[in-house]
């Protein structure tokens, strides 16, 4: 059974439909969810499957703090679901290979520094591309830039708001991002 813990910033739909996957896994367990902001929603959507979690600021992050708490969890796989902070060098060197991020949009476009939730839709929109998708990558040290696992993308109406290009990207997430993370395990 791999342990697999979750970083997160925001509202967690992702994390949520990466613990609805595994709940009854024989292969994975989510042990515990961290986020850097103490009223982000994902820590209310974990306590609905009962997931552990806790709370840290940017410097906990960069002195190691997370880096110790995951390895005293024994935790395998390290899940960024939405999280905004950039991982330290103390996290990448416990866990080489083992970061697994989910970026908005078809990398290398609109990756980056800045380029995290609606700001990526908002410039994808207003570059007039006409198709958008989801990047699952691991993690080194630059933003954005670690070893492409999977990609999809979805076509963009001419007409499709920021909003509804953020929709379509959320859907394309939520289908993918619990089975590539089971098929990396
Ligand atoms: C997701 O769309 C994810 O790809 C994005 O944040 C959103 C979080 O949504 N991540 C980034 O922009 C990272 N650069 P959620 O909290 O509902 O899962």
């Amino acid at each position: 059974m791999k342990k697999i813990a979750i970083l997160a910033s925001g509202s967690g739909s992702n994390a949520e439909k990466i613990m609805e996957h595994f709940q009854f896994s024989d292969k994975a367990q989510i042990v515990q969810i961290g986020s850097n902001k103490e009223d982000a929603y994902v820590l209310e959507r974990a306590k609905k499957y009962g997931v552990p979690t806790f709370t840290f600021n940017k410097t906990a992050l960069e002195q190691g703090t997370v880096t110790e708490k995951l390895i005293e969890n024994q935790v395998d796989w390290v899940i960024l679901a939405g999280f905004l902070l950039k991982i330290p060098q103390n996290l990448i060197n416990k866990f080489p290979n083992n970061i697994i991020n989910i970026h908005p949009a078809l990398l290398p476009k609109y990756g980056g520094i800045g380029m995290y939730g609606m700001n990526v839709h908002s410039a994808v929109k207003e570059a007039g591309e006409k198709e958008t998708g989801i990047t699952i990558h691991l993690v080194n040290e630059n933003y954005d830039e670690g070893k492409i696992i999977f990609q999809a993308a979805t076509s963009i109406d001419e007409k499709d708001s920021a909003e509804e290009i953020a929709q379509k990207v959320h859907a394309l997430e939520h289908k993918y991002f619990p089975q590539i993370i089971e098929s990396m395990l």
